[in-house]
């Protein structure tokens, strides 16, 4: 059995489908780890932070302080970071968020409208996530060539229990992302995210190491994940044609992005470390044993979602686990929720004949499912080629 074969890495779906029908947990000797396939199982570990860590120094892991930040803590350490960072975003006024969003998406869309073919994921979704993501910080953008390269090695080193190799220059990309960080941190900004935070600081005793490396992990998730997301969401549309971009104009704007998510989210698997025998299911994980929770099968799961395979833009509800679920579960989902919405409906008012001009391709990633190109046109196709 493995995972990490490039044709599965291209569309992990169909094996995770079969999988979840003939074993749907298994202990995978690559990453010695046990794997989840099924829902109920993804969600009881989700849920269960005294016994599954995401804190790996509770199963005596050495963990580098650059590491340590909210997505790495569990309560109790976690819940005064959390609450201080669910503040400050939801201190955020989220029509602002969306006004900043709509401008730059029609900037760039205005920019791609003439040519016959340009790369989705690198000439609009990385920049508009990465834009978009500072706007949110309160910063200015990093320069979009830099950041999607060490965005690509931090997205690979997610992997490296698979591929040690990878494991060789992520120390480096995340020591570039922290140089910029600590900048923004010496003289944080009046705006956004980071001006809330500068507002709060006086009242926390979150340790400042510990808020450097949280914004770090805010933004890789929202330019890496975000962009991501924007991009598997189009092929979604223009090339498995699985839902009609038309469709996005009546849809309720909600539960049509919910369901982009559930269906193409790229967040395909989180680990955790058992703390104590636990059963989960039929299955008996011993302590310190690591599990991974294959997200991107579980929200196909047709023993929780009608009709998984397909889309259904008014799906509801939609339990999917595409931000998570329980302590650890997204903060950026309301701001990626209004980009990908603010996304689909400028693309399906203003250019509904938007298509694919070629086949889109995969970087061979497992845990972080990551386009490398997709061509696309927003041109009628009667029109690609008419200069
Ligand atoms: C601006 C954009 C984003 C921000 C600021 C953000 C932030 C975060 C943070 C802070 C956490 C950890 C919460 C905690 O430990 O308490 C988290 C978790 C998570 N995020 Fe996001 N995120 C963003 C975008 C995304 C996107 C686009 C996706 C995928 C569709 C995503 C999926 C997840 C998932 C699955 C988790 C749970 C991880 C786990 O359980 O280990 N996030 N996010």
């Amino acid at each position: 059995m493995s995972l990490a074969r490039p044709e599965i890495l291209v569309d992990p779906y169909p094996h995770y489908a079969k999988l979840r029908e003939n074993t749907p947990v298994f202990f995978y000797e690559p990453l010695n780890s046990w794997m989840f396939t099924k829902y109920a199982d993804c969600v009881a570990v989700l849920k269960d932070s005294a016994r599954f860590a995401a804190d790996w120094r509770r199963v005596g892991e050495q963990v580098p302080p650059r590491a340590i930040n909210m997505l790495t803590l569990d309560p109790p350490e976690h819940t005064g970071v959390r609450r201080l960072f669910l503040e400050t975003l939801r201190a955020q006024d989220n029509a602002k968020i969306e006004a900043q969003i709509a401008a730059r998406t029609t900037e760039l869309l205005d920019s791609l409208q003439d040519r016959e073919s340009f790369d989705f994921l690198t000439e609009f979704a990385e920049p508009l996530a990465l834009n978009t993501t500072a706007d949110y910080l309160g910063v200015e953008p990093p320069e979009a060539e830099w950041t999607s390269r060490v965005g690509r090695i931090v997205a690979a080193g997610m992997d490296a229990g698979l591929w040690p190799e990878r494991g060789a220059q992520l120390r480096d990309a995340h020591e570039e992302l922290a140089d910029l960080v600590d900048g923004w941190m010496a003289d944080l900004p009046k705006t956004g995210i980071l001006g809330e935070l500068r507002a709060r600081l006086d009242g926390t005793d979150v340790a400042p190491d510990v808020l450097a490396n949280t914004v770090r992990g805010l933004l890789f998730s929202g330019f890496s994940s975000g962009g991501k997301l924007l991009a598997s969401a189009a092929v979604t549309v223009f090339h498995e044609r699985a839902a009609a971009l038309p469709d996005f104009v009546a849809a309720d704007p909600v539960r049509a992005t919910d369901e982009l998510v559930r269906y193409a989210g790229p967040i395909q698997a989180v680990a955790r470390a058992c703390i104590t025998d636990t059963t989960i299911g039929d299955t008996q994980v011993k302590a310190e044993q690591a599990v991974t929770l294959l997200l991107g099968a579980a929200n196909r799961d047709p023993d929780r979602f009608a009709d998984p395979e397909s889309v259904h833009l008014d799906r509801h509800p939609n339990p999917h686990l595409g931000f998570g679920r329980g302590p650890k579960s997204c903060l950026g989902s309301p701001f990626t929720a209004i980009l990908l919405r603010v996304v689909m409906r400028m693309l399906s008012q203003r250019f509904p004949e938007a298509h694919a001009t070629g086949e889109p391709s995969y970087l061979p990633n497992l845990t972080l499912r990551s386009l490398d190109r997709f061509p696309v046109s927003l041109r009628a196709e009667s029109q690609a080629g008419v200069p």
